[in-house]
């Protein structure tokens, strides 16, 4: 009888243990075992401020994200330079605050770049040298409602990005009378034998060059009558690219804009054109966005990455970035995308995607072919699957208008819907939670489909926080935050009338 009920305890012992691991890989996470509002695996300092990506440099197998960060606050503040680095962009290790204000200022936006041939003379042919290229910002001169606040300097790294050493004859670049003067992004151009800083002046981007990144000169000024001029031209980015198959290169020119993005708030505009090492030119006059979400901003390129072309944007908005309902810290960022040119209906478009190195992450719970649905689907019962970091991705053939709802018990929800007459995306996130924070966070967000055809790709990408849409291979894009006061855990696709989706696969994302 002994030996019976000590049988018994070990079996009822491994079989609730068998339950709670099955238990354990299904649950999902409430916000009590989590911080609240933390994503899972978007970017984020461990504590306190933080805005723009900054730096982003690829040396030595590793990516480093620098970050605008304030140490003593989750609110915006005097601006350091945060680290991180990885060898995926997917992965992030935390590293000391790399750049401190001194007294020229606080430590705003700007590039990194590997300076193979020690042009800078700041390292040797042997151990080159990273080197930053960051805007001063006078607080002392600001207050005094001076012009000259903004001003170029510069620092050096000769360990491979883990110290850096600020040049002694900071700064390199004086204010020319211009106030907002800031966020310089440098890159070598090849056929003159110069550094280029693309560099925010007011509503204009101003090109300077360099032989050595310590003495700059003057080539041109670009955007009197072309792009959105609402607000201040900040952080931007400029590069060559070409279109898959062909010889031809453009450049693009990115530059962020506050406020006046086409959903209010912070935006990124980009242009395409013609650089050829003193002038930039545009190829027309249209105003694109790389992103018609309010939550993806000061996005520009890691710099030293060869024939990639790697972005990615601060997910918040300068509307209500200081003030959103998070505790321990603030912000985080976009996943990181890779930049394609692409001729998508005789126009050229900057799509972005995930990095595929993001792929390693997800992990297929559920696929089907050929659904053809005319009442709403529920595709987290269909796939047994209640947790709230995934990929959907769906291929959708002859579409109506449809909507993507994803929702939890409490009924908290943000939707994407699709409006086959407007061939627009809105998305609704005014039953997303909180709200409280902002009177306009829940007001609708509209973009245009760039696509016309009438079958189209889809994929979101979800965390606890936000979600990404990339439309027809990235070249519609939309990222948006929002905060559910508990998670969103149902993915549900509704109908208008009839909707025929030829594969439709759900991934679970792993940290
Ligand atoms: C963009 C920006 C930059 C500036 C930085 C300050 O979000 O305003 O123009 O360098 O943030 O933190």
């Amino acid at each position: 009888m002994r030996v019976f009920i000590l049988y018994f305890i070990a079996f009822y012992f491994l079989i609730s243990c068998a339950e709670k691991k099955q238990i354990e890989s299904t649950i999902l996470l409430p916000f009590s075992t989590q911080e609240k509002h933390r994503p899972e695996f978007h970017f984020t300092p461990d504590s306190m401020w933080m805005n723009d990506p900054n730096g982003m440099v690829f040396y030595k197998d590793t990516y480093h994200l620098f970050y605008q960060y304030y140490p003593n606050s989750t609110v915006w503040g005097p601006m350091h330079w945060g680290h991180a680095v990885s060898k995926d962009m997917v992965s992030w290790e935390h590293k000391p605050v790399a750049l401190y204000p001194d007294e020229f200022g606080y430590i705003f936006s700007g590039s990194a770049v590997l300076d193979e041939h020690n042009t800078s003379g700041l390292g040797s042919e042997q151990n080159p040298p990273l080197v930053a290229i960051f805007t001063y910002h006078d607080p002392i001169k600001e207050k005094a409602q001076q012009i000259d606040v903004e001003s170029q300097g510069i620092a050096y790294s000769l360990d491979n990005g883990e110290t850096w050493e600020k040049y002694a004859k900071n700064p390199v670049l004086k204010n020319p009378g211009i106030r907002d003067f800031r966020d310089p992004k440098v890159r070598w151009f090849e056929p003159t034998q110069r550094w280029i800083m693309t560099l925010a002046a007011q509503d204009r981007i101003r090109f300077y060059s360099s032989p050595d990144l310590k003495e700059w000169s003057l080539e041109s000024e670009f955007g009197k009558e072309l792009g959105a001029h609402d607000g201040v031209w900040e952080c931007p980015d400029l590069f060559p690219i070409t279109v898959e198959g062909e010889v031809k290169t453009y450049w693009i020119l990115i530059v962020n804009l506050n406020p006046g993005a086409p959903n209010g708030g912070s935006g990124t505009q980009y242009f395409i054109g013609h650089f050829d090492g003193h002038t930039f030119s545009s190829m027309d006059e249209k105003t694109r966005w790389a992103d018609y979400g309010p939550d993806d901003y000061a996005g520009v390129t890691w710099s030293n990455t060869g024939d990639r072309i790697l972005f990615m944007g601060w997910m918040s908005n300068w509307k209500y970035a200081n003030i959103v309902p998070t505790e321990r810290w603030r912000s985080a960022t976009t996943i990181a995308r890779e930049l394609k040119l692409q001729k998508i209906d005789g126009d050229l478009v900057l799509c972005s995607l995930p990095v595929k190195e993001f792929e390693k992450m997800t992990f297929i719970v559920f696929e089907t072919q050929n659904l053809k649905i005319d009442a709403p689907y529920n595709v987290s019962d269909e796939a047994k699957f209640k947790n709230f970091c995934y990929e959907l991705d769906m291929q959708i053939e002859d579409q109506d208008g449809f909507k993507i709802i994803l929702s939890n018990e409490i009924s908290n929800e943000v939707s994407l819907a699709y409006d086959k007459e407007k061939n627009n995306f809105t998305i609704d996130r005014s039953k997303s939670g909180d709200l409280s924070f902002h009177p306009e966070f829940g007001d609708e967000i509209i973009a245009p489909r760039i696509a016309t055809s009438s079958s189209m790709n889809l994929k979101l990408v979800a965390d606890v926080a936000s979600l990404e849409v990339f439309a027809d291979d990235g070249s519609t894009v939309l990222t948006v935050i929002y905060f559910p006061d508990e998670v969103l855990n149902t993915i549900e696709i509704v109908p208008d009338k009839t909707l025929s989706i030829s594969k439709l696969s759900l991934k679970e994302i792993k940290h």
